[in-house]
């Protein structure tokens, strides 16, 4: 019955049905559901694949460990670095689009997950000076008999481990995310994702997609965001 729900859902994640479903790693539930009282990952509060329970872990600073995975084992992360792979572990556990990319050979992994390049720049700016023992977070760790996590090798500040943002983005979790060409169809973990799925979920429906109707979503996409920033600066006019 697991085995038939499984092969089910792996259906619906690669047809082109708008559903997605979850992906399927230790947290996430079977379908993404409001979580009114989410206290962290809440760009996720509407549609969530998390339980608001799950997020209590990472809904304070520093970050020990969220599941068995320590967070700490290089020092504690500097705020501003753990703030952004907070961003990458919400992503991951709660959003409900994350099954979009979901690895065809693991359904509890992503696969070319598109990152705008500003914001693996950004990220890879906010943890230069932070230090990792792991080059892939998802491979490289000892894992003893408990399932938790050590390092194999001896911490080196990211700037050693990545050359720039764009190797950490492409490296750090395995295939998980790629660094997309475009500025305007691509993920950086904000409201603005909601433009870029909104084009990324359409542009999966068209198995060929030729390149002027790539470009042409393109054009879509930076108009839409074009908007979201105007209304977003009268609306913090208003406010002020
Ligand atoms: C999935 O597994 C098949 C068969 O082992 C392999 O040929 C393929 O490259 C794998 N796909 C990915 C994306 O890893
Ligand atoms: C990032 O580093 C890679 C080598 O790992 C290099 O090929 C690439 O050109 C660099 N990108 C930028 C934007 O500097």
């Amino acid at each position: 019955m697991l085995r038939f729900a499984v092969i089910f859902l792996a259906v619906i994640a690669s047809s082109t049905c708008q559903k997605y479903g979850c992906l399927e790693g230790d947290t996430q539930k079977l379908e993404p559901s409001p979580e009114p009282s989410i206290q962290e990952c809440t760009l996720y509060s509407k549609s969530s694949c998390c339980y608001a329970d799950f997020t209590k872990q990472l809904a304070h600073s520093p970050v020990i460990k969220v599941s068995k995975s320590y967070w700490n084992r290089c020092g504690q992360l500097s705020k501003s670095c753990e703030d952004f792979t907070k961003k990458i572990e919400c992503f991951y556990r709660c959003s409900p689009h994350a099954a979009r990319w979901i690895h065809p050979n693991n359904t509890a992994a992503i696969q070319a997950v598109p990152l705008c390049q500003s914001f693996c720049d950004d990220w890879y700016e906010a943890c230069k000076d932070d230090s990792i023992c792991v080059r892939n977070w998802l491979t490289d760790w000892e894992w003893d008999r408990s399932g938790e996590n050590h390092c194999k090798n001896k911490c080196i500040p990211y700037r050693e481990m990545y050359t720039n943002g764009t190797d950490m983005c492409q490296s750090m979790w395995g295939e998980s995310f790629k660094v997309s060409e475009s500025s305007c169809l691509c993920l950086q973990m904000n409201k603005k994702d909601s433009i870029a799925i909104k084009y990324l979920l359409s542009k999966s429906s068209e198995e060929s997609s030729s390149s002027s109707s790539s470009s042409s979503e393109e054009r879509a996409c930076q108009n839409k965001l074009l908007k979201f920033e105007k209304l977003k600066k009268k609306e913090g006019e208003k406010t002020k």
